[in-house]
């Protein structure tokens, strides 16, 4: 038994979370949202709303982080995690992580950290300049910290995160050697089996912040306006002209939520060889998002009803989440101290 959490005939671990820095979209349902409610059937799932880490590049607004927790928390209910299954966290209420934080930062060289790919880009998309604050510059380091301090076995993550898990493995191992023993665990990324959602405008990324998204939580209408001026083909004028499929955001959508293949292929085309105006795609991508944003929806409605009792959840959820992270930080002091 490692780490002292799992034995034979137990469920492997994931964690995964969010920086609650906004509502989330309809490319986290795509990239990430989807998996979690899958996993939750065979796997024990921590989902951490992270907060301290929402800081990094919040910590000026810090009202944006204690606006949104309970939005994403109706975000993840409604699109079906299952609050019996999966343990929800706020990380502020787990100060375990943040010591595991200091002890993982010494096992990593600030070189490392600038070549980190995620950071690099994050760093240029912030505007951050030279200027960047230190608690942002070491985030990957504190994300190890959350990762081996709950001993998950699975991160399901995109690709970009990628070198965040290597990071954490690196991390991990490393402790071991160096302090003896398998105190911390060495997780295994589990890769989004779909491509990265883009945005409205045909930007290659749905953002938050990039003002191109179509939000789990938006109205009938807001959805329908959105998906109605959504970006395709500039030069497909006329419904007669020959219209380009290839990076037209309204088929990738197709792609990712019509799950009747062979119809989506013959939209693709129709469309390329001419006569099939966009108003006319649109409205069935329309269609095939609402059958699965409708029922979404209806859960977010049953749960706002009762804000008190979904913060509850998470109240609850943070208290055994300490727990387990509690546990890991003794036989990490035991190791170290
Ligand atoms: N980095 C994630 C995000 O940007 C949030 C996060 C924090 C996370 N700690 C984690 C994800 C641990 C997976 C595992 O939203």
């Amino acid at each position: 038994m490692l780490n002292g959490v799992s034995g034979a005939g137990e469920k492997p671990r994931v964690l995964t979370g969010d920086r609650p820095t906004g509502r989330l979209h309809l490319g986290h349902l795509v990239g990430s949202l989807r998996a979690r409610v899958a996993l939750q059937e065979s796997h024990e799932v921590f989902v951490l709303v992270a907060d301290v880490q929402g800081l990094t590049d919040h910590f000026e607004r810090p009202g944006v982080l204690r606006r949104h927790i309970p939005e994403v928390m109706l975000d993840y209910l409604s699109v079906g995690l299952d609050p019996a299954k999966v343990t929800f966290v706020q990380q502020s209420g787990v100060p375990e992580l943040a010591e595991l934080t200091m002890y993982l930062l010494n096992l990593v060289t600030v070189s490392k950290l600038r070549q980190n790919p995620t950071v690099k880009t994050e760093v240029a998309q912030k505007g951050f300049g030279a200027a960047v604050p230190a608690g942002f510059f070491i985030y990957p380091v504190a994300q190890a910290a959350d990762i081996t301090a709950f001993g998950a076995q699975v991160v399901p993550v995109g690709e970009d995160q990628l070198p965040m898990l290597e990071l954490t493995r690196e991390v991990a191992r490393r402790f071991n050697l160096l302090y003896g023993g398998e105190v911390l665990r060495a997780p295994q990324a589990l890769l989004s089996a779909s491509p990265r959602l883009p945005g409205l405008d045909g930007n290659a990324k749905m953002g938050k912040s990039l003002g191109n998204a179509a939000y789990l939580s938006d109205t009938q209408a807001e959805l329908r306006r959105k998906i109605m001026g959504m970006f395709t083909d500039p030069a497909h004028l006329r419904a007669s002209d020959p219209g380009r499929v290839e990076g037209n955001p309204v088929f990738t959508y197709l792609d990712a939520f019509d799950p009747d293949v062979a119809r989506v292929q013959a939209l693709k085309e129709h469309y390329r060889a001419g006569g099939l105006g966009d108003v006319v795609v649109k409205k069935h991508l329309l269609d095939t998002l609402e059958a699965e944003l409708g029922p979404i929806r209806e859960r977010r409605v049953g749960y706002a009803q009762d804000p008190q009792a979904v913060m509850k959840l998470l109240r609850d959820g943070t208290a055994r989440g300490r727990e387990v992270a509690a546990g890991t930080l003794t036989r990490v002091r035991a190791a170290l101290f």
